[in-house]
Parts: structure tokens; C-alpha cells; sequence
């Protein structure tokens, strides 16, 4: 394993990449069908083994994997997938190139990761129907009985994210090792998980699947690591299929054109890695204080209103890290993700990516302000009380989550991360609600409590702690430092 420390120039520019030396190309571009004229946008793919041995340096990879978010992928590169489905299984030849609800939908990660800059969340307009890309045939249709439909979220931090879940599914299954028969209280960085065992396994648990795997990614939970996201996203999204879940996958059929696109190798085990470190190393998102005097110290009120009455419960202001060293591909990957850790690359989140950095702790390791337990909540009040809240409850497919306490799974969503909520509206998990106060007050089920707290604060409170989470902001890209040494004039611009 190669430890990466060297500080590295960020914000290397595509127009930069295309003008490096040929060293980054690892192999050659792919060509277009004999009778078209063009060229693919991917200009090179990369080899995992000369990132892993430093052929091409972190910088350059780093740039790649930029590259790679922001292609609109043409027919060239293998954009489309006329005979599979956007789950890798096989179906009558000649669908559709693009479909704007089973997908292919969209041109680029950057289509729907825009805002404020590629890599962040998505406006309304940029939701997914997920599960869709599942059907065969294609769907037409919105309806929910076909696909949960999802609005953007934005991955500044993510890799932080990930390695939290890391250390969180590592404890929680050890400790549920041994255990006696019956209900037992698992914890980890102080958030706990109820599960009940028989037999020295599992069989039932509360806000985590009974593999105790945190998965972090999608809004409810289903997906371990950002290299599983970045394959499942490149085949749903774009039909761009990732040799590591099809060519060199067992558990589908070796064939190096799966896809029936006419084009092989779309993108290398290397190409994956630049996306997925370029994701991880994305700048963590900060804060940023009102200039007039007293709009600061209402949101500084806020914060505090914000754990008086119960918020911190689920969205924890801050989580220890013990170690900040984000190494690739991580330990929980499943079949058709890669995952020999013989083979991995490591980057220190504290000194290596764009600023702002993850913050370094004093006792070590590191800590992630994200406002989340990174654990499944139902915020459904039961249908048959007086004035339900209900917002939340609107999915019908439970997309593998179990169900809890004799409820659906598709009731269930990971607490959002807020350390975005200046800069991630619209909000809620389908993006339906276009104010932070809105998306608190459509809390009800485990958060009904809190819920009427906040609804019975004076409304000067209740916009104090609102003005606390629109302080909570992605920063541009050159900011250095950490979350409170940023003022309204630095604020990043927003559509
Ligand atoms: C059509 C819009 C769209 C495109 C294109 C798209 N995404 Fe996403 N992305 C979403 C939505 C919506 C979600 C949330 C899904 C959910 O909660 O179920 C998401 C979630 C994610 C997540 C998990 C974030 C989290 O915090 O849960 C990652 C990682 C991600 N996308 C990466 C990518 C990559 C890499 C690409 C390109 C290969 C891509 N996305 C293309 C819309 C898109
Ligand atoms: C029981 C756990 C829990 C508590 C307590 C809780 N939340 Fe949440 N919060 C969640 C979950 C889960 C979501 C995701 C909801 C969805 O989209 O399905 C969420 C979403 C949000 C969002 C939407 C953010 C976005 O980007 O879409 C805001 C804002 C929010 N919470 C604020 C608050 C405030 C303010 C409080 C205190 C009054 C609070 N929450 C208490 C679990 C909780």
C-alpha cells in the first residue's frame, strides 16, 4: 500500500489534464463505430496498478477522476446500454438511448451534481427515479409504485462519510460477536443500535441492516462505499459500464461487451479509483457567519436552540474519526466492486484534497461536523393519529430496507447530513420542500417530540435556528482553514 502524504495542487483543470504528457493515458481511447465520424470525450483511461505505484501522481489522478465527473460520455466512449437494464441484467437488444425515467437520463455525474460546482447537489429538476432503471421493459411512468424518487445530494465530504461508516460497521460487528441470545445495545462514536440475537447472529436490528454494514450513500442507506455508488451510477445513469462489474465480474458473463454497445473496457478499474478519489477528497463543507453583527449572533443562538431542544439526537454536530487515512478501495465492497486491498491506495483527508480539509483532532484521528448518526430513522407518525405527520412517507418500494417496529422500510431514511443545508435546497429526501423550516416541520414519527419543540420556539427562535443551518455552507474550492473563519462576504454564490 502506497501512504500518500505529499500536499498536493488541487483544482487542476480538465483543459490541464488534456495537455499533460501522454503518461496518464494508460491506454488508448476507444474508436467510434467505423461509419461515425468523432471522437469519444474521454480523452484516456487509467491503469489501477501504475496509481497504486505512482506511474501517475495523485495529482494527475485526481485530475482524472474530475475528468471523468464532468464528460458528457458520447457514443464513442460506450455511452448507452441497448441490451441491459440499468441493473446489469439482460433484455431485448435496441432500447432506447435515453429514457428520462428508467435512464440512461443524463450526460455527465455533473448533470445532477452541480450545485454550487460539480460534485454538489442537484435542483429539483435533477431527480432520479430509483428503481426504474431496474425495468424491463422501461417505464414511463412516475408513479411511486415504480421507482422512489429522489432529489441530489452533494458529496462535499463524502469521503469523511465513508470513513466513519468504516469505523462504525468495524466496531459494531465486533462487539456483536459472542453475544447471548436476545436483545442487546450496540455503540459506536456514541450513537446506538438495538439488535436481537439467536443463535450468535443477528436476526433483527433497529437504524442498521443485520450485516451491521453502515452504508452511508443514497437517502436510505442501501450503498457501503463511493466506488459501489460510482459503478452502479455509471451503468444506471449513462450506460457507461465499469470493467470491475462486468467484464471481470464472475458473477456476470465475462462478456467484454455486455452492454451490446459495440464497445469494450468503457472504463477501467483505474478510471474508477480517480472517480472515487476525487469524490473522497472533494473540500468539507464550512460555515459561514452573517456579516451584520446581529444576524451573527442570531445564528449562533440557533446553534444552541438547535441542541436544546433535541435536533443533535439524530443530526450530531460533530463525530471522532480515528483515523483520517481514506484508503481505496475500503473493506465493505461487495461482489462486482473492487475490492482487493492488496492493490489500494491511501490518502490522508487531513493533508491531501481540496480545501477546506477535514479537521484534525487534538487527541488524533479527526472530526466530521456533518450532523448526522449515519443511522436509519422513521419519521412517520402512524397514519391513524390526529394530524400525522406524514410528509416523509410517500415511497411504496422499500429498496432492501427491512422493515422496523412492524413498519415499512420504505419509511426509513439515514438522518440527513445538514453541514450543506446552505447550499443543498431544495430539501427533503424527493426535494419537494423549498425551505429548511418546512423540511423540520415535516418531521414526525421518532422526531415528533422534537419536531413540536421547534414548532412551539417564538418565531424570532425559530428563524435563529434557521439561520444557524443556512449557515452551514459548501465553501469554494481555494478556502483554507475550518468552518468558523469564513464571513458572509466569502459566501460562495448560488443560482
Ligand atoms: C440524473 C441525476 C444524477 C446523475 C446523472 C448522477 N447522480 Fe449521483 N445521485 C443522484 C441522486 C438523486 C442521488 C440520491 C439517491 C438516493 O438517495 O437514492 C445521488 C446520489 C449519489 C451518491 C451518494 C450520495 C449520498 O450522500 O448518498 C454518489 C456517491 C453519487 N450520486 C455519485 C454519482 C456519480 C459518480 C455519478 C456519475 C457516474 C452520478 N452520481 C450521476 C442523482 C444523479
Ligand atoms: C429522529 C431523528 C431526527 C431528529 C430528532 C431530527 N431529524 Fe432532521 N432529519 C432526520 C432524517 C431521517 C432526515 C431525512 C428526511 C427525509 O428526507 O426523508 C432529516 C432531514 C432534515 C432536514 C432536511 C435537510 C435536507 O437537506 O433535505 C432538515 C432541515 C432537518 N432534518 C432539520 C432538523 C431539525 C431542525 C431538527 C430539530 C427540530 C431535526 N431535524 C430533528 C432525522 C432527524
Amino acid at each position: 500500500m502506497i501512504r500518500t502524504s505529499a500536499r498536493t495542487a488541487m483544482s487542476v483543470s480538465l483543459a490541464a489534464l488534456l495537455a499533460a504528457p501522454a503518461v496518464t493515458r494508460a491506454h488508448s481511447p476507444h474508436d467510434c463505430p467505423p461509419d461515425l465520424a468523432d471522437r469519444p470525450t474521454v480523452g484516456g483511461h487509467l491503469e489501477h496498478a501504475d496509481i497504486v505505484d505512482g506511474t501517475v501522481s495523485l495529482r494527475r489522478v485526481l485530475a482524472a477522476g474530475e475528468a471523468l465527473f464532468v464528460a458528457r460520455f458520447n457514443t464513442c466512449d460506450g455511452q448507452g446500454r441497448p441490451a441491459t437494464t440499468g441493473a446489469g441484467e439482460r433484455r431485448l437488444p435496441d432500447q432506447p438511448s435515453f429514457v428520462r425515467t428508467s435512464a440512461p437520463e443524463s450526460n455527465s455525474c455533473a448533470g445532477c451534481h452541480a450545485d454550487p460546482r460539480p460534485g454538489g447537489s442537484g435542483d429539483i429538476v435533477a431527480n432520479v427515479f430509483v428503481l426504474a432503471q431496474a425495468l424491463d421493459p422501461v417505464t414511463f411512468s412516475v408513479a411511486p409504485e415504480h421507482s422512489n424518487e429522489r432529489n441530489t445530494p452533494g458529496m462535499f465530504g463524502a469521503g469523511p462519510i465513508e470513513l466513519l461508516a468504516r469505523e462504525m460497521t468495524r466496531d459494531l460487528q465486533a462487539q456483536a460477536v459472542g453475544l447471548a441470545d436476545g436483545e442487546h445495545v450496540l455503540r459506536t462514536k456514541g450513537i446506538e443500535f438495538e439488535v436481537e440475537m439467536q443463535a450468535g447472529r443477528v436476526v433483527a436490528s433497529r437504524g442498521v441492516d443485520t450485516d451491521l454494514v453502515v452504508r452511508p450513500f443514497h437517502q436510505s442507506g442501501g450503498v457501503v462505499s463511493l466506488r459501489e455508488f460510482t459503478v452502479n451510477a455509471l451503468n444506471h445513469h449513462h450506460g457507461m459500464q465499469a470493467e470491475e462489474r462486468f467484464d471481470l465480474d464472475p458473477g456476470h458473463d465475462l462478456d467484454p461487451d455486455h452492454d451490446g454497445d459495440g464497445v469494450t473496457r468503457e472504463l477501467t478499474v483505474g478510471d474508477v479509483t480517480a472517480l472515487t478519489l476525487w469524490q473522497a477528497s472533494l473540500g468539507v463543507p464550512g460555515r459561514v457567519l452573517p456579516a451584520d453583527p446581529r444576524q451573527r449572533a442570531a445564528a449562533r443562538r440557533g446553534e444552541r436552540l438547535f441542541s436544546a431542544i433535541g435536533c443533535d439526537g439524530c443530526h450530531r454536530p460533530a463525530l471522532h474519526l480515528d483515523d483520517p487515512v481514506f484508503v481505496e478501495p475500503g473493506p465493505y465492497n461487495p461482489p462486482g466492486t473492487f475490492a482487493d486491498d492488496t492493490h489500494a491506495v491511501a490518502i490522508d483527508l487531513t493533508r491531501v484534497g481540496e480545501w477546506p480539509r477535514l479537521e484534525r483532532s487534538r487527541r488524533g484521528g479527526a472530526v466530521v461536523r456533518a450532523y448526522t448518526d449515519l443511522k436509519r430513522h422513521n419519521l412517520c407518525d402512524p397514519p391513524d393519529m390526529p394530524d400525522a405527520v406524514r410528509h416523509f412517507c410517500n415511497e411504496l418500494l422499500d429498496q432492501g430496507r427491512p422493515a422496523q417496529d412492524g413498519r415499512p422500510g420504505a419509511e426509513l431514511f439515514l438522518t440527513r447530513k445538514l453541514w450543506d443545508a446552505g447550499s443543498s435546497a431544495p430539501y427533503g429526501h424527493r426535494g419537494d420542500l423549498t425551505t429548511l423550516a418546512e423540511a423540520t416541520l415535516a418531521h414526525g414519527g421518532e422526531a415528533r417530540a422534537t419536531r413540536d419543540a421547534f414548532a412551539a420556539l417564538g418565531v424570532e427562535d425559530q428563524r435563529a435556528v434557521m439561520d444557524f443551518l443556512r449557515s452551514l455552507q459548501v465553501l469554494p474550492a481555494d478556502r483554507r482553514g475550518h468552518r468558523d473563519d469564513h464571513h458572509a462576504e466569502h459566501a460562495p454564490r448560488h443560482r
